[in-house]
């Protein structure tokens, strides 16, 4: 026991804790001596409804095993509420785990703005909301952890999930925005795509797959980043599911390098092409390329050579 990580005396929000990963996200930082807030709407997978049970269920659970948990209702777009719930409880927020989310799966086509709006609301300006309340008391106290929830989706793309990429891959800019602003207060914060079977997969995914992917097997890795010995681990981006955990970083290709003048015609970079595509020496990057410096060079380049090259071979 004595080698487990711990979080007593912290308060830990979770948003969308009344199932699925949440939950065990929940019931796990219960576990381990926190204050849990356990934060559920309680509608359907589709943002239908509202209800208390989900929420209740989870905190009595949470209570039955000699942890400490409260319970919030509110929607994550009213995120000052559920923080608030943690201050007026515990007196402190010391962990955010940003994870409700909802889907409404529809081709491009058949999209309703309606369908575009829901999505944007709970996953953009629910993390928004939830981190703005709990910024302030982060600060103060110079301690904070951030878990933001995106998903392969968001990073790879969805036939049928347009609105659900958006708002993911959303979460991946805003925490490493919130990764550069909170650093200098201690204020640490990841992104993770996940896999779990819950009932959001539990339709698309077979059964002995789903088996194998159990929310338990996500919660380790936001332990280790929710933890105050993660001193350092900030602004990263972690699959996570069935027992598999890796980073992903951007890969930049080599590039091409033309000369900024009139001769920057659409057939000079196509002439190009192959540069622009050549990872055979990629860098890593983590903040854009330095365009002074590109810029000096490209001008040093003579003249794009005229012609017209109208493919790309
Ligand atoms: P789930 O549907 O079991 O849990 C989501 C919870 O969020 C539900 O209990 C729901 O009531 C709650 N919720 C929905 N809208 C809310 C709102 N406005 N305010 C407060 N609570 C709200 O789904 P699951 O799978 O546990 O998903 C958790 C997170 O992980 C979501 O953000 C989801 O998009 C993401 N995710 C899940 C994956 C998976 O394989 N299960 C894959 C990639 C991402």
């Amino acid at each position: 026991m004595g080698d487990q990580l711990r979080f007593d005396g912290q308060t830990v929000v979770v948003t969308g804790a009344g199932g699925g990963l949440g939950k065990a996200y929940a019931t796990f930082f219960g576990s381990r001596g926190a204050n849990v807030v356990v934060n559920d709407l309680g509608g359907s997978f589709k943002g239908e409804g509202k209800s208390s049970k989900a929420a209740d269920v989870v905190v009595d659970e949470i209570k039955a095993t000699g942890g400490k948990a409260v319970a919030n209702y509110d929607s994550v777009t009213d995120g000052d509420k559920i923080i608030q719930t943690a201050i007026q409880a515990f007196g402190r927020i010391d962990v955010l785990i940003n994870n409700a989310g909802i889907l409404r799966d529809i081709s491009f086509k058949n999209m309703k703005d309606g369908d575009w709006d829901l999505i944007m609301d709970v996953h953009v300006r629910g993390a928004y909301k939830c981190a703005r309340a709990a910024w302030p008391h982060f600060r103060k106290q110079k301690y904070g952890r951030v878990i933001s929830t995106a998903s392969a989706a968001g990073l790879f793309g969805s036939f049928g999930q347009c609105n659900y990429s958006a708002a993911k891959l959303s979460q991946v800019g805003f925490t490493e925005s919130l990764a550069k602003e909170g650093f200098k207060y201690n204020i640490l914060c990841n992104t993770i795509a996940p896999i779990a079977a819950s009932r959001m997969t539990q339709t698309v995914m077979p059964p002995d797959v789903l088996e194998n992917l159990k929310p338990d097997w996500v919660v380790p890795l936001v332990a280790v980043l929710a933890h105050s010995s993660n001193t350092s681990e900030t602004g990263g981006i972690f699959e996570v599911g069935g027992g598999h955990v890796a980073k992903l970083r951007w890969e930049r290709a080599k590039g091409a390098l033309l000369r900024a003048d009139s001769s920057l015609t659409p057939s000079a970079i196509l002439a190009k092409w192959d540069g622009v595509n050549d990872f055979s020496e990629p860098s890593y990057p983590t903040g854009p390329a330095n365009f002074m410096e590109l810029l000096e060079d490209a001008q040093k380049l003579p003249s794009n050579p005229a012609g017209e090259k109208l493919d790309f071979k």
